[in-house]
């Protein structure tokens, strides 16, 4: 199977090329080499490309600057995936495109379906919406996924950048009132092959590490997993911030963002493993080397 990625430099895009080059076909595109704002540039370079699947992780994925870059967010997020879309029908080729819980308002208080209503209250999460109904319009064998708090060695992410605070501070704190689930990209890379082949019923898949959190238990658990690894920190606990005091956020997020895996479950018959354990896997993988 001969697969190209979209996003190869990303966090997530690093991840799966990583593993794929290994067991296909797989090549991959950074920003430099396909800028998806531009959608001649789409065409140009893929359409006389030969493949089977094309995997796009490439977005615009900072939401506070989605807010002042409006135009920008929606040509990358929401037009592109379209343009992406019709190149893999043309080519009787499958789309697997990654999507967001931002997607969802966060009134809720348990974890969302597939079925649910989208209702996304921030620019990103409009330009993520959209670029997913274009896909699904289609009604190919395309699919749709969405992930939570993606961390993964490629790119850093929220757990990165409380490790090195508690290196560096005696005290961390992190937000006690939102809640998603953490997501390794290894673990989403491991788990994606099992659609490559087969479709799936409405186009659309939540992949999310088991259980939940707010961003106080994620950095606990992190910081946890640091010391029994003998990794050595200032800082001993994670004190409490809300959301309401990010002054600095500019884009609105959802409170509660927890992707239910009940589809995937039933799909595969199997249950992603806990959040916990993907955090400990990876803070023992990336970090005792260094
Ligand atoms: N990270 C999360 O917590 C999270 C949560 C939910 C959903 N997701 C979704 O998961 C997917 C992967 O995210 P990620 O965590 O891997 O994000 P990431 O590390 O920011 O990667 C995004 C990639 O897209 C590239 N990109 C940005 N603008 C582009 C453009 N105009 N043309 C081509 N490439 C462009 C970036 O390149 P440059 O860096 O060189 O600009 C980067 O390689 C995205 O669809 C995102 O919406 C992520």
């Amino acid at each position: 199977m001969r697969i190209v990625i979209l996003g190869a430099g990303g966090r997530l895009g690093a991840a799966l090329m990583r593993q794929y080059r290994k067991e296909f076909d797989a090549v991959g595109f950074n920003h430099d080499q396909i800028n998806l704002a531009n959608s001649d540039k789409i065409r140009g370079r893929l359409s006389s490309a030969q493949f089977d699947l094309l995997i796009n992780c490439a977005a615009m994925t900072n939401v506070d600057l989605c807010e002042s870059k409006k135009a920008e967010a929606f040509a990358i997020n929401a037009d592109a995936p379209k343009v992406l879309a019709e190149i893999c029908s043309e080519k009787q080729a499958k789309l697997i495109h990654f999507s967001t819980d931002y997607v969802f308002d966060g009134e809720k208080r348990e974890p969302y379906t597939e079925e649910e209503a989208a209702k996304p209250i921030s620019v990103y999460g409009e330009s993520k919406r959209v670029g997913e109904k274009n896909i699904l319009a289609l009604q190919d064998r395309h699919l749709v996924v969405r992930v939570s708090w993606v961390f993964g060695p490629d790119r850093p992410s929220f757990v990165d950048g409380m490790i090195k605070r508690a290196r560096e501070e005696d005290r961390v704190e992190a937000i006690a009132d939102k809640w998603s689930t953490p997501t390794y990209t290894h673990d989403i890379a491991t788990m994606l092959p099992q659609f490559f082949d087969v479709a799936v019923p409405d186009g659309i898949l939540h992949f999310a590490n088991s259980g939940q959190c707010t961003w106080l238990e994620y950095a606990q658990q992190a910081l946890e997993c640091c010391r029994t690894l003998g990794i050595s920190l200032k800082a001993e606990t994670v004190g409490a911030s809300k959301l309401a005091d990010m002054e600095n956020w500019v884009a609105r997020r959802p409170v509660y963002s927890v992707l239910s895996t009940g589809k995937y479950a039933k799909l595969t018959g199997a249950i992603p493993r806990s959040w916990r354990d993907a955090v400990s896997d990876y803070i023992k993988r990336s970090y005792l080397k260094k």
